[in-house]
């Protein structure tokens, strides 16, 4: 076994039935996985990957492993790990982990530290946490090609680094690719969001009011369902546009400071920092729930909540009770840490298996053309964006039509009008 650092590798067993749960979910990236098992296009090559330990995660470091590459792991959020997964991906698999469901901020980091220690010529990334510790403790980072990042917030941090030409080596953006955030942050986030604030409270959400914070991919995948189940829902935006389309989509649309008044739940989905603060929690209604599924957990300003507050305590696993110098009762979930990691497990398969294809593929299209590329952010090609999609499709047993000659000139012409 390769050195690593997990919670109990006795849990190893019941992590490999849900790894090959999970995997039933998976057609694409099983699909990859059969073919990166003949050509090994990734031989060799170390990879250190920082990403949620999860059961989809870990089918996608064995579609990695099969296609030659020596993969280390990381967590990349403290309250993220599925401790069985990364003990069976250390028995069953050999890989070398590094994550611990709960661990502190120094532990997380130590655990990036040591995934680092791999010297990986490819890292994949979730929120830019590793490269941004690769670039701030390492050297020139010559051994390294290029990396993938997984998500908004991360893609954002990236592209910052960039245009402050502080970045060392291309990043393909697996979060821009269409197949990707159409559906992992809309579909995954809207039903893993919900799934994670039931789970730790156990409330109805009919009759609710939901307040939602950002109209983007995630926030318009959690607003319908939670619509779906019969809530109330209120949109905040900053974007004139995004608040146009959701209030076109029939939710109602209004500044937080009136949203706080009336909101029963709250979840932020704006990669932003402090959307939710002081003035709010001092308008919200005795009882309100509070979470977060945005990337990293500065959307609420906890600081600021609990300075408002003579006591906190943990009233059920993931639901901290905050309670305010007047007697008022705020609950927190999940530490405001991604809900639906912390007390979920976070998205199901089927979308992650779109998500994890861009990521396996992006890793071989470094290799094949990273030497090519400067430091910059790019795009995952669209023929790999066009392949996922269909064969997302022929795994569903969904066939469409195809253009027939005629409408190929058609829509290829100028000439033509009424
Ligand atoms: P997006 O960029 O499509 O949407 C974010 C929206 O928030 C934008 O419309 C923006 O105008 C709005 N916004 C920014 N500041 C705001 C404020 N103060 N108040 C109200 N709205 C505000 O981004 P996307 O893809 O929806 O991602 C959102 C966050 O969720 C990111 O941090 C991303 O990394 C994370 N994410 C989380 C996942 C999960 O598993 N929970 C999955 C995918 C992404």
């Amino acid at each position: 076994m390769r050195k690593s650092h997990i919670q109990d590798i006795k849990l190893a067993q019941m992590g490999r039935l849900r790894m090959e749960w999970a995997a039933r979910e998976m057609p694409v990236l099983r699909h990859i996985q059969k073919r990166f098992a003949a050509e090994k296009p990734l031989k060799g090559v170390r990879i250190a990957a920082c990403l949620h330990v999860t059961s989809e995660t870990a089918n996608l470091m064995v579609a990695l492993k099969e296609g030659g590459a020596q993969v280390t792991l990381c967590a990349s959020n403290p309250l993220s790990t599925q401790d069985d997964i990364a003990a069976t991906l250390v028995r069953h698999q050999g890989l070398a982990v590094y994550a611990i469901k709960g661990e502190d901020k120094k532990t997380y980091y130590r655990h990036i530290a040591s995934a680092l220690d791999c010297r990986p010529q490819i890292t994949m990334d979730d929120g830019a946490d590793l490269v941004s510790t690769l670039h701030e403790r390492r050297g020139p980072l010559l051994e390294v090609l290029g990396g993938t990042e997984e998500t908004t917030t991360g893609v954002i941090r990236l592209r910052a680094m960039e245009k402050a030409n502080t970045l060392k080596y291309p990043i393909v953006a697996v979060n821009d690719a269409k197949t990707k955030h159409f559906f992992d942050n809309r579909y995954g986030t809207g039903q893993s969001t919900i799934d994670g604030i039931l789970r730790s409270t156990n409330i109805l959400l009919a009759g609710k009011t939901v307040v939602i914070a950002g109209y983007g991919w995630c926030g318009r995948g959690v607003a319908t369902r939670a619509r779906g189940m019969g809530a109330r829902v209120l949109v905040t935006e900053v974007e004139p546009l995004r608040a146009l389309e959701a209030k076109m989509d029939g939710f109602e649309v209004a500044p937080m400071q009136q949203a706080a008044r009336q909101g029963d739940l709250f979840i932020t989905l704006t990669g932003d920092v402090a959307v939710l603060d002081v003035g709010h929690f001092k308008a919200m209604k005795d009882g309100a729930i509070i979470s977060n599924s945005g990337h990293f957990n500065v959307e609420i300003n906890l600081v600021g909540l609990k300075k408002l507050s003579r006591k906190v305590r943990t009233v059920r696993t993931f639901v901290e009770e905050y309670t305010l110098r007047g007697g008022k009762k705020l609950f927190v979930l999940g530490e405001g840490r991604l809900i639906n990691l912390a007390a979920a497990e976070g998205h199901p398969a089927s979308v992650m298996d779109m998500s994890f294809a861009n990521q396996a593929l992006a890793a071989e299209y470094i290799l094949k053309n990273g030497r090519q590329f400067s430091r910059k952010v790019y795009p995952v090609p669209e023929e790999i964006d066009a392949e996922i999609a269909r064969l997302k499709l022929k795994s569903m047993g969904i066939a469409i039509d195809a253009l027939t000659l005629q409408q190929k000139k058609y829509l290829n012409s100028w000439e033509e009008g009424t």
